[in-house]
């Protein structure tokens, strides 16, 4: 009886020996990954996701003097600098397409007329909605909000 009391005293975790006399040890039981910050630490990886997504948005100051021709409804630019064509819709809406012609890449020929954007380089017209068959511009999802536009791609 006595040899069976001490091995169990040689290999039982010494908290739970501990606190059969009433002595609370649960620490001391511890492997070392007691530091709080173990498995559900978060992993930095997840956050470049979203820079990811930031990278694909561009943000632009409507009130700048640069996109004056965009103030008004049915005004639109080239804006060449960020190769997007712009098109005041409303008050509260701005179209943005890609200004890279889809029949052949010219992208510093641009009319806007009758809802029609007109490369004039071979004198071809693209729907400004997106809309149609066959070629068309390929349109950004735009938002405004506090006079800044913001365009993903
Ligand atoms: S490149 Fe635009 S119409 Fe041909």
């Amino acid at each position: 009886m006595e040899n069976k009391r001490r091995d169990f005293l040689k290999t039982a975790c010494a908290p739970v020996v501990f606190s059969m006399f009433g002595v609370s040890m649960l620490e001391a039981c511890s492997s070392g990954d007691d530091d709080g910050y173990g498995t559900n630490s978060p992993s930095g990886s997840e956050d470049t996701s979203d820079d990811t997504d930031a990278d694909n948005s561009i943000s632009i100051d409507l009130s700048s003097s640069n996109f004056s021709d965009i103030k008004e409804v049915g005004g639109w630019m080239n804006y060449t600098a960020q190769k997007m064509l712009l098109l005041r819709i409303s008050d509260s809406e701005i179209r943005a397409f890609s200004n890279i012609c889809p029949h052949a890449g010219a992208n510093n020929q641009w009319s806007h007329n009758n809802s029609e954007f007109t490369c004039g380089n071979h004198n071809r017209s693209f729907n400004d909605d997106c809309s149609g068959s066959g070629l068309k511009l390929t349109c950004y999802t735009t938002k405004i909000e506090d006079n800044t536009l913001t365009v993903t791609r």
